[in-house]
């Protein structure tokens, strides 16, 4: 079998669709194409025998990388495609001096990713919901709130996310909402549109005020209406975990946060993930 490494560009969405719809990711075109034009060159393609037969993508925030979108077609598995792909993504993550590099491995993939030198941290929870029909109670947010949303973010993150938020409050313009106290932001959240399910994330708040970070979730809640839901919470976020499930979410199954290089905690304020491959 040869076996090459390419640029995963805009004209391969089709073929990274057919792959994350085999694995029922919901993932849409819309998200493919954020994906690339956030971190356009951080995306692979492997090509065996002149047949495209897999994906790998990498997404820095700051000094934090974040790999995504690991898949190998079925007919093609274990035959070291997958390892060229995560080996590429690496390179990637060595070339831009990347201190912190983590996924959320699939359960079961968990030995694939140690080989290369990611360890186990903790479960990674997806969550589902329904919405419930009603009115929001945090503030709209606006764009004229993005700049200071991205400074609060990167105060409370430790990580400067603003490639990705940016992208997706573009996106998404009026599905995010915030909460103020006294003029100053103390969390806000982003609802995205999925297939089959929408998606929650960020979602950020105060870490000692678990008042405001319920009344944000509330408001998607509310927003999504008969819409279904999903969000992915750490198991580190005992917080974020027990206001979902008191808002009515329930918890589907987890992935495995995984880590490779130097230790990089995330931030209690941190309730939800940007997204499964955002971070
Ligand atoms: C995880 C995944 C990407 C691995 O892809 P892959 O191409 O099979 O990966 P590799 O071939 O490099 O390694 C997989 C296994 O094949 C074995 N292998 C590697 N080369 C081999 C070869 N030439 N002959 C036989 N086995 C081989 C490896 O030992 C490895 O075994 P292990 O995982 O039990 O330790 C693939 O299984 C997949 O797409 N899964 C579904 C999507 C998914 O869950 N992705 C992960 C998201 S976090």
């Amino acid at each position: 079998m040869t076996l090459e490494i390419r640029p995963f560009t805009r004209a391969d969405i089709p073929f990274g669709m057919m792959l994350t719809d085999a694995e029922e990711w919901y993932r849409v075109p819309a998200d493919w194409a954020r994906l690339l034009r956030i971190e356009p060159d951080g995306a692979f393609k492997a090509v065996a025998d002149g047949i495209p037969a897999g994906t790998a993508a990498v997404l820095t925030h700051d000094r934090l990388a974040w790999v995504h979108s690991v898949i190998v077609l079925k007919e093609l598995r274990h035959r070291g495609i997958g390892e060229a792909l995560l080996r590429a993504c690496l390179e990637f993550v060595d070339r831009r001096g990347m201190p912190t590099t983590k996924l959320d491995g699939v359960e079961g993939t968990e030995p694939f990713y140690a080989r290369l030198g990611f360890r186990e941290e903790y479960p990674s929870w997806r969550l589902l919901a329904d919405g419930i029909p009603g009115q929001p109670k945090a503030t709209r947010l606006r764009p004229k709130d993005h700049a200071a949303v991205l400074a609060y973010d990167r105060q409370r993150t430790g990580l400067d996310r603003h490639r990705a938020l940016e992208a997706i409050l573009d996106d998404y313009p009026d599905r995010a909402f915030l909460v103020r106290a006294r003029g100053k932001i103390r969390g806000y959240i982003i609802l995205r549109r999925g297939e089959h399910r929408d998606p929650v994330g960020p979602w950020v708040a105060e870490p000692d005020d678990p008042g405001t970070a319920a009344v944000l979730l509330a408001s998607v809640l509310a927003v999504a209406g008969k819409q279904k839901l999903r969000m992915c919470v750490g198991g580190y976020q005992e917080t974020g975990l027990r206001i979902a499930e008191e808002l009515g979410f329930t918890r589907a199954d987890h992935s495995t946060r995984m880590a490779r290089g130097e230790p990089f905690e995330e931030s209690r304020a941190c309730y939800a993930m940007i997204s499964a491959e955002k971070g």
